[in-house]
Formats: structure tokens, sequence, C-alpha cells
């Protein structure tokens, strides 16, 4: 079974983690679920649901789910003898990738990705803020030339849709492409399906 690891930190846009968990979750696949403090109040307040309630219900689903404390630096995903396909940061606040690109880790999602990055596995990071300050745009930069993915949640208004959801479906569905995921979300966009 593929494992892929998703961290959600407290930048805006915590509904791209909600649609990217729900269709993970319907897939065959080991998740290892990392939300910072702040990443779970965020997600709270954006969508209305309380985290816990959330992975409960996404625990139902076909994928086999592990939801990580944060300050838990035992657990196993800490250790780059843990292989997964890919590590995707949905959304990424611009704490948590100044924490990344300079490699202080400190709590378990930063180590998580500090272990992709030194074991080349493949790690997606989805940075919002607007706008950004050149420090954001030199920690992006450093983590880009490090090997991350970085892709900014920018819908795609070439589909020229005005359907919000759709939208966020787009998002997704490329920041599970470029994990590796191949997925509708993202192929309905492609072929001009989302309308
Ligand atoms: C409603 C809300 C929205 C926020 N949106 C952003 C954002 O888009 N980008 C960002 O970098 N920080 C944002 N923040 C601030 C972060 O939550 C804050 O920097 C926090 O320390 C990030 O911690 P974390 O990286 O451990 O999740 C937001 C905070 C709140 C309360």
């Amino acid at each position: 079974m593929k494992r892929y690891i998703i961290g959600v930190t407290g930048a805006s846009g915590s509904i791209l983690a909600k649609v990217l968990l729900r269709y993970l979750a319907g897939t065959k696949a080991e998740l290892h679920i990392i939300a910072t403090d702040m990443g779970r109040k965020v997600f709270e307040y954006e969508t209305g649901i309380p985290w816990t309630a959330f992975i409960s219900t996404i625990k139902q689903k076909e994928a086999e789910i592990f939801d990580y404390e944060n300050q838990d630096m035992f657990a196993r995903v800490a250790s780059g003898s843990f292989q997964v396909e890919a590590m995707m940061i949905v959304p990424c606040s611009m704490a948590t990738a100044a924490k990344i690109a300079v490699g202080t880790g400190g709590n378990l999602l930063c180590r998580a990705a500090d272990v992709c990055l030194k074991e080349k596995t493949r790690l997606v990071i989805s940075p919002r803020e607007a706008p950004l300050s050149s420090i954001h745009l030199k920690n992006l930069l450093t983590l880009s030339e490090c090997g991350a993915v970085i892709l900014p949640p920018v819908p795609m208004f070439y589909a020229n849709s005005d359907n919000y959801d759709e939208m966020v479906y787009g998002i997704a569905g490329r920041i599970l492409k470029s994990a590796g995921i191949d997925n509708d979300l993202y192929t309905k966009w492609n072929s001009g399906k989302a309308n």
C-alpha cells in the first residue's frame, strides 16, 4: 500500500486540506497526517468542522489513517527509515516554510519534511500568503533548490469556471498530481469536463 505524509498548517486554505484528504481517504493508501496546533485551529475556523471530527469521518473510508501529534518526535514519520512515496504540506504557512528552509526542525511536521529533503523523497509545498515578502520568497527559493515542489494555491483561471468548488478541486488535484498521484479532480479540469 502506498504511503503519503500530509502536513496541515495554520495558513489560510484549509479547504484544500479538506478536499485533498477526503479524496485520498477514498483510495487504497496509508495516510500519515500531521497538523500543527494552528493548522487544526484554522481548519476549524475556515471549514467549521472540528479537526478530530474530520479525522473520525475520513477514518471510515478506504485508506488507513494515522493522525499524529505534532510534538511526537518519536513517531515513525520522523525517521528516514520510514519510506513514503511523497509528502504534501497543504496549506503551508510562512512560519513552517521558514522552519523547514532553515532546517531547525522542532516539531514532527518540520522533521518529516526535513527527512524528505535529505532522503530525496518528493515534497510538495503549497505555500499561502499574500503579498510575499523577500524573506518568504527566499525561504521558498531555498526549499525549491533543495528539491521541494513549490505549488501555490493558484486557481486555473483559464478553465473559465465561476464555480468555487471546482476551482478548489482543480488546485487540490494539481497538488496530488505533483505528488505523483493521478486523480480525477485534476483530470476533470485538464480535459475541460469541469463544467
Ligand atoms: C485565520 C488565520 C489565517 C491565517 N492565514 C495565514 C496565511 O495564509 N499564511 C501564513 O503564512 N500565515 C497565516 N496565518 C498565521 C499562522 O497561523 C501563524 O503564522 C502560525 O504561527 C503558523 O503556525 P504553523 O506553521 O505551526 O501552523 C493565519 C492565521 C489565522 C488565525
